[in-house]
Protein backbone atom coordinates (compact mmCIF):
# COMPACT_ATOMS: atom_id res chain seq x y z
CA UNK A 1 0.00 0.00 0.00
CA UNK A 2 1.26 3.54 -1.26
CA UNK A 3 0.23 6.92 -0.53
CA UNK A 4 2.69 9.48 -1.80
CA UNK A 5 0.73 12.83 -0.29
CA UNK A 6 1.29 11.21 3.15
CA UNK A 7 4.81 9.20 2.42
CA UNK A 8 3.21 6.03 3.54
CA UNK A 9 4.45 3.03 2.24
CA UNK A 10 3.66 -0.42 3.71
CA UNK A 11 4.57 -3.67 2.30
CA UNK A 12 2.27 -6.53 1.81
CA UNK A 13 4.12 -8.44 4.88
CA UNK A 14 3.42 -5.79 7.20
CA UNK A 15 -0.11 -5.51 5.99
CA UNK A 16 -0.66 -8.83 6.53
CA UNK A 17 1.53 -9.00 9.69
CA UNK A 18 0.70 -6.14 11.61
CA UNK A 19 -1.98 -3.72 10.16
CA UNK A 20 -4.44 -6.51 8.47
CA UNK A 21 -6.49 -6.82 11.98
CA UNK A 22 -6.02 -2.74 12.59
CA UNK A 23 -7.50 -1.93 9.17
CA UNK A 24 -10.24 -4.83 9.62
CA UNK A 25 -11.50 -2.96 12.97
CA UNK A 26 -11.39 0.64 10.99
CA UNK A 27 -13.41 -0.95 7.82
CA UNK A 28 -15.92 -1.86 10.55
CA UNK A 29 -15.88 1.08 12.11
CA UNK A 30 -16.62 3.55 9.25
CA UNK A 31 -19.38 0.96 7.90
CA UNK A 32 -17.12 -0.89 5.08
CA UNK A 33 -18.34 -4.49 3.78
CA UNK A 34 -15.24 -4.69 0.90
CA UNK A 35 -11.86 -4.37 1.29
CA UNK A 36 -11.50 -2.40 -2.17
CA UNK A 37 -13.98 0.29 -1.63
CA UNK A 38 -12.50 0.74 1.62
CA UNK A 39 -8.83 1.16 -0.01
CA UNK A 40 -9.85 3.39 -3.10
CA UNK A 41 -11.04 5.36 -0.48
CA UNK A 42 -7.87 6.30 1.63
CA UNK A 43 -6.11 5.75 -1.57
CA UNK A 44 -8.75 8.97 -3.05
CA UNK A 45 -9.28 10.22 0.45
CA UNK A 46 -12.80 10.72 0.10
CA UNK A 47 -13.02 11.11 3.90
CA UNK A 48 -10.59 13.22 6.06
CA UNK A 49 -11.93 11.12 8.81
CA UNK A 50 -10.94 8.10 7.65
CA UNK A 51 -7.59 9.16 6.81
CA UNK A 52 -6.69 11.02 10.33
CA UNK A 53 -7.86 6.88 11.56
CA UNK A 54 -5.32 5.07 8.86
CA UNK A 55 -2.62 7.87 9.99
CA UNK A 56 -3.26 7.64 13.80
CA UNK A 57 -2.81 3.56 13.09
CA UNK A 58 -0.04 3.04 10.97
CA UNK A 59 2.45 6.25 12.40
CA UNK A 60 5.25 5.00 14.70
CA UNK A 61 5.05 7.32 17.36
CA UNK A 62 7.65 6.26 19.79
CA UNK A 63 9.75 9.00 21.35
CA UNK A 64 10.71 9.85 24.86
CA UNK A 65 12.46 12.91 26.71
CA UNK A 66 16.10 13.26 26.12
CA UNK A 67 16.24 10.56 23.26
CA UNK A 68 20.11 10.48 21.42
CA UNK A 69 20.37 13.32 23.60
CA UNK A 70 24.23 14.00 22.71
CA UNK A 71 22.19 15.69 19.32
CA UNK A 72 20.94 18.10 22.40
CA UNK A 73 24.27 18.21 23.83
CA UNK A 74 25.93 19.55 20.65
CA UNK A 75 22.71 21.94 20.09
CA UNK A 76 23.71 23.96 23.61
CA UNK A 77 27.41 23.20 23.08
CA UNK A 78 28.24 24.48 19.71
CA UNK A 79 24.79 25.22 17.59
CA UNK A 80 23.37 28.03 19.88
CA UNK A 81 26.65 29.82 20.93
CA UNK A 82 27.33 30.16 16.97
CA UNK A 83 23.63 31.41 16.24
CA UNK A 84 23.79 33.88 18.83
CA UNK A 85 27.26 34.80 17.69
CA UNK A 86 26.13 35.07 14.07
CA UNK A 87 22.70 36.04 14.17
CA UNK A 88 21.34 39.54 14.35
CA UNK A 89 20.31 39.46 18.17
CA UNK A 90 16.87 41.17 17.71
CA UNK A 91 15.84 38.26 15.98
CA UNK A 92 14.19 34.96 17.77
CA UNK A 93 16.47 31.45 17.56
CA UNK A 94 14.01 29.43 15.43
CA UNK A 95 13.99 25.16 16.45
CA UNK A 96 11.37 23.04 14.50
CA UNK A 97 11.15 19.59 15.64
CA UNK A 98 9.57 18.16 11.99
CA UNK A 99 8.61 15.50 13.25
CA UNK A 100 7.81 15.65 16.70
CA UNK A 101 4.93 12.35 17.51
CA UNK A 102 3.85 13.51 21.03
CA UNK A 103 6.13 16.39 21.82
CA UNK A 104 8.92 14.96 24.60
CA UNK A 105 11.29 15.96 21.31
CA UNK A 106 10.64 19.63 21.65
CA UNK A 107 9.82 19.66 25.25
CA UNK A 108 13.60 17.90 25.73
CA UNK A 109 14.93 21.12 23.61
CA UNK A 110 13.11 23.33 25.98
CA UNK A 111 14.34 21.77 28.77
CA UNK A 112 18.01 21.56 27.80
CA UNK A 113 17.37 25.53 27.16
CA UNK A 114 16.31 26.53 30.68
CA UNK A 115 19.35 24.80 31.88
CA UNK A 116 21.35 26.36 29.90
CA UNK A 117 20.73 30.07 31.97
CA UNK A 118 23.17 32.11 29.65
CA UNK A 119 21.17 31.60 26.12
CA UNK A 120 17.38 32.20 27.50
CA UNK A 121 17.90 35.16 29.69
CA UNK A 122 19.46 36.93 26.77
CA UNK A 123 17.75 35.31 23.24
CA UNK A 124 13.87 35.09 22.54
CA UNK A 125 13.67 31.40 21.02
CA UNK A 126 10.26 30.11 18.88
CA UNK A 127 10.29 26.43 19.09
CA UNK A 128 7.84 24.38 16.91
CA UNK A 129 7.05 21.13 16.76
CA UNK A 130 5.04 19.40 13.93
CA UNK A 131 3.57 16.19 13.22
CA UNK A 132 1.21 14.54 10.54
CA UNK A 133 -0.90 12.36 13.37
CA UNK A 134 -3.24 14.91 15.12
CA UNK A 135 -4.06 12.65 18.09
CA UNK A 136 -0.45 12.88 18.80
CA UNK A 137 -0.31 16.87 18.08
CA UNK A 138 -3.29 16.77 20.75
CA UNK A 139 -1.19 14.61 23.04
CA UNK A 140 1.60 16.73 22.63
CA UNK A 141 -0.57 20.02 23.24
CA UNK A 142 -1.83 18.63 26.80
CA UNK A 143 1.88 17.74 27.84
CA UNK A 144 0.81 14.46 29.96
CA UNK A 145 3.36 11.60 29.99
CA UNK A 146 3.46 8.20 31.56
CA UNK A 147 7.04 6.77 33.73
CA UNK A 148 8.01 5.38 30.26
CA UNK A 149 8.50 8.69 28.32
CA UNK A 150 10.52 10.92 30.94
CA UNK A 151 12.87 6.96 32.12
CA UNK A 152 15.37 9.41 30.78
CA UNK A 153 15.52 12.23 33.17
CA UNK A 154 17.45 12.16 36.47
CA UNK A 155 15.02 12.77 39.31
CA UNK A 156 15.86 16.23 39.63
CA UNK A 157 14.82 17.78 36.17
CA UNK A 158 11.46 15.73 36.95
CA UNK A 159 10.96 17.86 40.38
CA UNK A 160 11.74 20.70 38.15
CA UNK A 161 9.78 20.49 35.43
CA UNK A 162 7.12 18.13 35.81
CA UNK A 163 3.75 18.04 38.03
CA UNK A 164 3.01 14.02 39.48
CA UNK A 165 -0.48 13.46 38.66
CA UNK A 166 -1.66 9.85 40.11
CA UNK A 167 0.23 7.83 37.53
CA UNK A 168 1.63 10.12 35.26
CA UNK A 169 3.49 13.84 34.32
CA UNK A 170 2.22 16.82 33.48
CA UNK A 171 5.09 19.28 32.05
CA UNK A 172 4.57 22.45 33.85
CA UNK A 173 3.26 25.77 32.58
CA UNK A 174 6.99 27.45 32.31
CA UNK A 175 7.69 24.33 29.44
CA UNK A 176 4.03 24.65 28.36
CA UNK A 177 4.35 28.24 26.81
CA UNK A 178 7.98 28.01 25.61
CA UNK A 179 6.43 25.63 22.89
CA UNK A 180 4.00 25.44 19.81
CA UNK A 181 2.66 21.91 17.95
CA UNK A 182 0.84 22.23 14.53
CA UNK A 183 -0.68 19.19 12.69
CA UNK A 184 1.53 19.21 9.07
CA UNK A 185 2.39 16.92 6.71
CA UNK A 186 6.49 17.71 5.49
CA UNK A 187 5.89 16.38 2.49
CA UNK A 188 3.25 19.24 1.57
CA UNK A 189 5.84 22.19 0.75
CA UNK A 190 3.12 24.90 1.01
CA UNK A 191 2.71 24.34 4.44
CA UNK A 192 6.01 23.61 5.32
CA UNK A 193 6.86 27.28 3.62
CA UNK A 194 3.76 28.60 5.72
CA UNK A 195 6.43 27.73 9.07
CA UNK A 196 8.34 30.51 8.20
CA UNK A 197 12.13 30.40 8.27
CA UNK A 198 13.96 27.87 11.00
CA UNK A 199 17.85 28.23 12.12
CA UNK A 200 17.76 24.31 13.26
CA UNK A 201 15.54 21.66 11.98
CA UNK A 202 15.32 18.16 13.71
CA UNK A 203 14.27 15.46 11.80
CA UNK A 204 14.98 12.16 13.64
CA UNK A 205 13.73 8.88 12.58
CA UNK A 206 10.82 9.52 10.14
CA UNK A 207 13.22 9.47 6.90
CA UNK A 208 13.59 5.78 7.68
CA UNK A 209 9.74 5.24 6.77
CA UNK A 210 9.65 7.00 3.62
CA UNK A 211 10.72 5.82 0.09
CA UNK A 212 13.67 7.59 -1.89
CA UNK A 213 11.23 9.44 -3.36
CA UNK A 214 9.35 11.22 -0.35
CA UNK A 215 13.14 11.47 1.26
CA UNK A 216 14.40 13.36 -0.99
CA UNK A 217 11.11 15.79 -0.60
CA UNK A 218 11.47 16.14 2.83
CA UNK A 219 15.07 16.97 2.68
CA UNK A 220 14.33 19.15 0.04
CA UNK A 221 11.46 21.34 1.70
CA UNK A 222 13.65 21.21 5.20
CA UNK A 223 16.18 22.85 2.50
CA UNK A 224 13.92 25.88 1.80
CA UNK A 225 12.83 26.67 5.00
CA UNK A 226 16.47 26.73 6.45
CA UNK A 227 18.29 30.21 6.80
CA UNK A 228 21.42 29.82 5.54
CA UNK A 229 23.79 27.68 7.56
CA UNK A 230 20.74 26.36 9.07
CA UNK A 231 21.57 23.17 10.92
CA UNK A 232 19.57 19.96 10.68
CA UNK A 233 19.59 16.66 12.83
CA UNK A 234 18.61 13.76 11.68
CA UNK A 235 17.94 10.26 13.55
CA UNK A 236 21.24 7.89 13.94
CA UNK A 237 19.97 5.57 11.02
CA UNK A 238 19.16 8.52 8.73
CA UNK A 239 21.61 10.17 6.02
CA UNK A 240 21.55 12.14 3.14
CA UNK A 241 21.58 10.84 -0.14
CA UNK A 242 25.43 11.96 -0.99
CA UNK A 243 24.19 13.28 -4.03
CA UNK A 244 22.49 16.00 -2.80
CA UNK A 245 24.73 18.50 -2.33
CA UNK A 246 22.59 21.27 -0.27
CA UNK A 247 24.41 20.36 2.72
CA UNK A 248 27.33 19.63 4.33
CA UNK A 249 27.91 16.99 7.10
CA UNK A 250 29.81 17.77 10.47
CA UNK A 251 30.75 16.46 13.37
CA UNK A 252 30.10 18.72 16.49
CA UNK A 253 31.42 16.65 19.99
CA UNK A 254 29.38 13.51 19.55
CA UNK A 255 26.67 14.02 17.20
CA UNK A 256 27.00 14.71 13.42
CA UNK A 257 24.47 17.47 11.89
CA UNK A 258 24.15 18.78 7.91
CA UNK A 259 24.39 22.26 7.59
CA UNK A 260 23.27 24.50 4.86
CA UNK A 261 25.47 25.33 1.85
C1 LIG B 1 9.20 7.54 15.50
S1 LIG B 1 8.38 9.11 15.57
C2 LIG B 1 9.77 10.19 15.81
C3 LIG B 1 9.53 11.20 16.90
C4 LIG B 1 10.77 11.99 17.34
N1 LIG B 1 11.31 12.79 16.26
C5 LIG B 1 11.84 11.07 17.89
O1 LIG B 1 12.83 10.79 17.20
O2 LIG B 1 11.71 10.59 19.02
C6 LIG B 1 7.95 9.32 13.86
C7 LIG B 1 6.83 10.34 13.63
O3 LIG B 1 6.82 10.71 12.24
C8 LIG B 1 5.50 11.15 11.95
N2 LIG B 1 5.31 11.24 10.49
C9 LIG B 1 5.27 10.23 9.60
N3 LIG B 1 5.05 10.71 8.36
C10 LIG B 1 4.98 12.07 8.47
C11 LIG B 1 4.77 13.12 7.54
N4 LIG B 1 4.60 12.89 6.24
N5 LIG B 1 4.73 14.39 8.02
C12 LIG B 1 4.89 14.65 9.35
N6 LIG B 1 5.08 13.69 10.27
C13 LIG B 1 5.12 12.41 9.84
C14 LIG B 1 4.64 10.09 12.63
O4 LIG B 1 3.32 10.52 12.85
C15 LIG B 1 5.42 9.85 13.94
O5 LIG B 1 4.87 10.58 15.00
Amino acid sequence: MKNYKYGIFIDDEKLENIYKRKFLSVMNDFGYKDFENFYRDIIFQKDSKLIEKIIEIITVNETYFFRENYQFDALIKYVIPELDKIGPKNESINILSAPCSTGEEVYSIAIYLFEEKNFIQKRDFLLLGVDIDKQAIEKAKKGIYSERSIHKLSRNIVNKYFIKKGGFYQVKDILKNAVNFKVINVLDKYAMKKLGKFDVIFSRNMLIYFDENNKREAINNFYNILKPNGFLFLGHAETIPKDIKLFKKEKLGEAFVYRKV
